[in-house]
């Protein structure tokens, strides 16, 4: 297939799944509303749905979502279709290719577990609904480095690199792709943005609710596979990153992996592995788990640009606010003439990645009086709470139109693995921290050099 001919029919693995009803129909149905998206999209479930009970999944979820227009809703259900079926039967392959009609370029979408892609891929293979197709996968992609290369090779055995599409939805927010545009459309950034005034830069995801049901699904991930692996990896990707040579996907992702490789893996040392109190009590979760909820360390970027400059990465569930912000420290002036024996804080950018979208520069200006005395203020850039597409919106829209820049390719997922392996095997035990807390105080250890970590606060700064 001509890597950029749309595909001509979206097949859905997995759409009775929790993801589905969140964020894939409602993804859809944005796609009919907003992208005029008409092609057939073909549900799989296992014995015992119909199309008729599908549709009304798909109608309470979008419902749910709160952008229910009935008209447009109609229009998404005549698009839809049935295809019964459990995965290891070749029977289900039958029925897909029967399903499939005149579509010569379908996507198939597999939000299903890892351990059944390979059953899947091959059912595609050997009854033909993999010709010409593209194939998009959740994550978390692997385990472990070495269940990540295993699942590429099975997926190789059927798709080339480029028709493999995995989803990082970070990937799809508009305040992660603002990061690249905010570093490589400015000037004033470059000439400081590196271990010459840069002290240290820490990324917060803190989220104020615990698993909400996922226990099953959580003690299998834990907190560094479900977000550090790879969200906040991407998201030190786009800060630390070099200046692709233009932003088509082959560039940024040359430079993304350059930058991936760079990456120092973890010293299970560097790292504080909590989880809340009462995650035990969760459905599905074992009663001496060791799975942490919340994860604090300390990442090395082994480059010129980045050598002694820490990353600090945090991360939890349960913990006092939703929200995911970076700072990037810089360091003290040469000479502190003023001030003297106040802990005045140094400039900082602040890059409030959600709910809000802010871009701010802490600085400090002179106090009204006699003194000379300061204040710190922030410069706020940008400061946005505009609702955006979901991300999920996007990356499909993006996956049916074959245009590859915001997935992630093997060899910088395989990167990302080896950066935390050695955490993932060699992990100290878990420390339990009170819901509502910043996770256990021993985290607090992680950060060095008289920093301590930055709390992201109810922001209360005026949209602009
Ligand atoms: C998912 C994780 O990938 O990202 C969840 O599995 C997490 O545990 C979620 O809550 C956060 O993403 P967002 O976009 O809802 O902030």
């Amino acid at each position: 297939m001509s890597a950029t001919a749309d595909s001509d029919a979206f097949v859905f693995f997995g759409a009775t799944g929790d993801l589905a009803r969140k964020k894939i129909f409602p993804a859809l149905y944005g796609l009919v509303h907003r992208g005029g998206l008409n092609i057939p999209i073909i549900v799989l479930a296992r014995a015992g749905r119909t199309l008729e009970t599908l549709k009304g999944m798909a109608k309470e979820s979008i419902q749910a979502a709160g952008d229910y227009e009935p008209a447009c809703f109609e229009k998404m259900a005549s698009l839809m279709r049935y295809a019964d079926g459990d995965y290891a039967d070749p029977n289900t392959y039958t029925n897909l290719k029967k399903a499939l009609g005149l579509a010569k370029r379908p996507i198939h979408y597999l939000a299903i577990p890892p351990s059944m892609f390979g059953t899947v891929v091959q059912g595609l293979a050997k009854s033909g609904c993999s010709d010409d197709a593209r194939v998009i996968v959740e994550k978390p992609f692997g385990r472990d480095l070495q269940s990540a290369q295993s699942l590429d090779a099975t997926l190789h055995e059927v798709f080339p690199e480029r028709s493999i599409f995995r989803i990082d939805h970070y990937l799809g927010k508009e305040a992660v792709q603002n990061l690249l545009y905010f570093r490589f459309a400015n000037t004033f950034l470059e000439p400081i943005w590196n271990r010459n005034h840069v002290k240290d830069v820490q990324i917060t995801m803190a989220e104020n609710f615990g698993v909400q049901g996922r226990g099953g699904f959580y003690e299998e991930v834990g907190a560094i596979r479900d977000v550090v692996q790879n969200h906040l990896l991407q998201v030190i990707a786009l800060l630390a990153m070099d200046c692709p040579v233009s932003q088509d996907a082959a560039s940024l992702q040359a430079e993304k992996l350059r930058l991936f490789r760079a990456m120092r893996p973890i010293d299970p040392k560097e790292v504080v592995r909590g989880q809340f109190r009462g995650y035990r009590d969760e459905k599905g979760v074992a009663k001496d788990s060791q799975v942490e909820t919340f994860a604090a360390l300390r990442l090395h970027i082994d480059t010129w640009r980045w050598a002694d400059v820490p990353f600090y990465i945090r991360a939890g569930k349960c913990l006092p606010i939703s929200a995911t912000e970076v700072v990037v420290n810089l360091k003290k002036p040469p000479l502190g003439i003023f001030d003297s024996g106040s802990d005045m804080p140094t400039n900082y950018f602040r890059l409030r990645l959600s709910p809000e979208v802010v871009i701010s520069t802490g600085a400090l200006v002179k106090k009204n009086g006699e003194e000379m005395r300061g204040e710190p203020v922030e410069l706020i850039a940008r400061h946005s709470t505009q609702r955006e597409k979901s991300p999920y919106e996007r990356l499909l829209g993006d996956a049916i139109r074959g245009d590859v820049q915001l997935f992630t390719q093997d060899d910088s997922v395989e990167a990302a693995w080896r950066v935390v392996d050695p955490v993932l095997k060699d992990p100290l035990p878990v420390v339990e921290y009170a819901c509502g807390t910043w996770g256990p105080a021993t985290a607090a250890q992680i950060v060095s050099g008289g920093e301590v970590w930055h709390d992201p606060q109810v922001e209360t700064t005026q949209p602009c």
